[in-house]
């Protein structure tokens, strides 16, 4: 088969989309010992933390002194999310390698998200964008809800479409596309990637599946089918959106690496330290 051994990057998220929801907040140690664990795994990128609102998201409280206590590999880039300037500085201050935006193709989740409608976060990334670009770090980019919203149900492929290509424009490098409810389904996610794939070429599209209803591997098979290449998730699946309700599960790490070799793909994962990571997880968490 020609996909043999076709590299796939997997860009986990776990300490960041992970632990943001945990209900008991975790010691900045404990994170930190996490992400040092996961940097020996063979992961090109990590998202360790975000720099958000304190009041929003508590769990995220300590971004900068997780971010500023990591032993960094130098095979790794250590992303965070910065949804304004206030958010970039503080990244900036702890060396972040990597910013990552995040806006949403439903107005409403936005609204409970970032507090601003899809038009305001735009011109709010802008300058974000800009700044990290000038500070020569790549800048990623998320759209939330491409397969359905917490609270309007249905969401249009070319709302995603729309989001997606403005994002691009901007300067991002690469637009991740959030299922954050895991509503999705092979069809709909393959619909989706087709409206977006008419704007954005597949090797700056990522797919970012949770597994609420335990369809993100089909969700999965069905956008390398359209050529995707770049997957999220989270070590031991821990995760979920603080203002998505039912969004638990991001996609398992290890799930996902197991399908993927698998099916003959090359990871560049290992797997023995990749389960380290995981049984540090179940000890340590309380909730694994
Ligand atoms: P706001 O209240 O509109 O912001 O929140 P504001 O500018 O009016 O500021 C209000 C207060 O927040 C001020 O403090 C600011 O200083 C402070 P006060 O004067 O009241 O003491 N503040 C900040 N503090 C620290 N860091 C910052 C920051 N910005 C303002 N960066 C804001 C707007 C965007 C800040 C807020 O809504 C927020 O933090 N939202 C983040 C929500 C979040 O993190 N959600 C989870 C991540 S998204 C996700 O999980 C989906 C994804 O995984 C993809 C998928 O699955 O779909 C990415
Ligand atoms: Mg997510």
């Amino acid at each position: 088969m020609s996909n043999k051994q076709q590299k796939i990057t997997i860009y986990e998220v776990g300490p960041r989309d992970g632990l943001q929801n945990e209900k008991e907040i975790i010691g900045t140690e404990q994170k930190v010992e996490l992400v040092n664990l996961l940097s020996d795994v063979g992961f090109e990128k990590i998202e360790v933390t975000s720099f958000v609102s304190p009041k929003w998201v508590p769990q995220m409280a300590d971004a900068t002194e997780v971010l500023s206590n990591i032993s960094r590999s130098a095979n790794v880039t250590y992303a965070a999310l910065t949804p304004n300037m206030k958010g970039f500085e503080k990244a900036l201050d702890s060396n972040v390698d990597e910013i990552a935006i995040f806006g949403a193709a439903s107005e409403s989740f936005s609204q409970k998200n970032i507090n601003c409608s899809i038009q305001e976060s735009l011109e709010r990334f802008a300058p974000v964008v800009k700044a990290g670009r000038e500070a020569n770090l790549p800048v990623r980019a998320y759209v939330s809800c491409v397969a359905g919203c917490p609270y309007e149900g249905d969401i249009a492929p070319e709302a995603v479409k729309k989001v997606a290509e403005q994002l691009l424009n901007m300067g991002c490098y690469e637009v991740s596309l959030g299922d954050t409810i895991g509503k999705g389904t092979p069809e709909l996610i393959s619909n989706m990637l087709e409206a977006v794939l008419k704007v954005l070429p597949a090797n700056q599209i990522a797919g970012h599946y949770h597994d609420t209803n335990g369809r993100a591997l089909e969700n999965v098979e069905a956008s390398l089918d359209l050529g995707i290449t770049t997957f999220d998730s989270a070590v031991g699946g821990l995760g979920g959106c603080p203002y998505a309700p039912g969004a638990k599960g991001n996609l398992s790490t290890n799930s996902l690496a197991k399908m993927l070799n698998e099916k003959g793909y090359e990871t560049g994962l290992d797997m023995e330290k990749l389960q380290k990571a995981e049984d540090y997880l179940s000890q340590n968490i309380a909730s694994r």
